[in-house]
């Protein structure tokens, strides 16, 4: 079973300054939730809640946002705006929220690393709020991972396929489709945003994961790669060459808000979708 959801939430944002200087990414709004909010209701609704928020100088409005506002919650009482707050405290209500501080950006790897003091040594979900994923009407993509998890028993990636020109913005991974399935492939090879020439598919890892805890142990002894940080992917092939990685190629749809052109095309979808929410 998955108990616990990890979000590394420590990343600068530069693509979004200076939106990003004062303001952490994660807080950023598609209408009028956060990202990290919809990130939080997804891994509620794959049945975790634990969720484990790996955060940085600057991010405490992430802290401030899952705990209760009493000064806000007592002026709005018995006015008509009361129910927009409802979702945020029931999912106060429902969820722990742990905190740990990565003092050093050394990259997504390093910031799971740092993470590993509120996981332990169980087999955890990861989601990084700035890839948003919705699936109309289904199951979540993280409920969707937890299923294969639970077939599988070892780490999960999240796949989609991505234009040829764009395999160096992503993980890209190699594998073979297992038998009977349509969607679910054992890697045997992954690289880090390689060049279109280099990529081996156009199969593209997105922000979600199910890792087992050996994870930790390899990211411990995995040394700076590519942009010199800490890289999951290095990590990962560690477990792929023993065959302990599956990649999942989820129904739904993806938008990277970590981008403008994501963040806007999420807002349009969002908003045309649910008006008014
Ligand atoms: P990104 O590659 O999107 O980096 O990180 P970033 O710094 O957030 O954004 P840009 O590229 O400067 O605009 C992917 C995820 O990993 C986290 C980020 O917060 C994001 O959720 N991350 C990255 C960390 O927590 N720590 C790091 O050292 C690096």
């Amino acid at each position: 079973m998955i108990k616990k959801c990890l979000f590394p939430a420590a990343g600068y944002g530069t693509r979004f300054l200076p939106a990003t200087k004062a303001t952490p990414k994660e807080m950023l709004p598609v209408l009028t939730k956060p990202l990290i909010q919809y990130g939080v209701e997804e891994a509620v609704e794959a049945g975790i809640t634990t969720m484990a928020i790996v955060t940085g100088r600057g991010k405490r409005a992430i802290e401030d946002h899952f705990d209760i506002s009493y000064e806000l919650e007592h002026q709005i009482k018995g006015t008509s705006k009361e129910p927009l707050l409802d979702e945020i405290r029931a999912l106060i209500n429902q969820c722990t929220f742990t905190y740990t501080r990565q003092t050093e950006m050394k990259g997504l790897g390093h910031a799971i690393l740092t993470g590993e003091t509120l996981i332990g040594q169980e087999s955890f979900a990861v989601i990084l709020a700035d890839d948003l994923c919705y699936n109309d009407g289904d199951a979540p993509v993280l409920k969707q991972m937890v299923s294969i998890y639970e077939k599988y028993h070892c780490s999960v990636v999240a796949i989609e396929e991505v234009p040829a020109d764009k395999t160096d913005k992503y993980g890209i991974i190699a594998g073979n489709l297992i038998d009977g399935t349509d969607d679910t492939y054992r890697v045997d090879d992954m690289v880090e945003k390689p060049n279109p020439e280099d990529a081996p598919s156009n199969l593209a890892i997105i922000g979600r994961y199910i890792l087992t805890p050996d994870i930790f142990d390899i990211l411990r002894n995995t040394r700076p790669g590519k942009g010199g940080e800490i890289q999951l992917t290095d990590a990962l092939l560690e477990q792929a060459k023993k065959g302990r990685v599956i990649a999942y190629k989820f129904k739904g749809k993806r938008f990277d808000c970590g981008a403008v052109d994501g963040f806007v095309e999420a807002t349009n979808y969002f908003y045309s979708s649910f008006k008014g929410c």
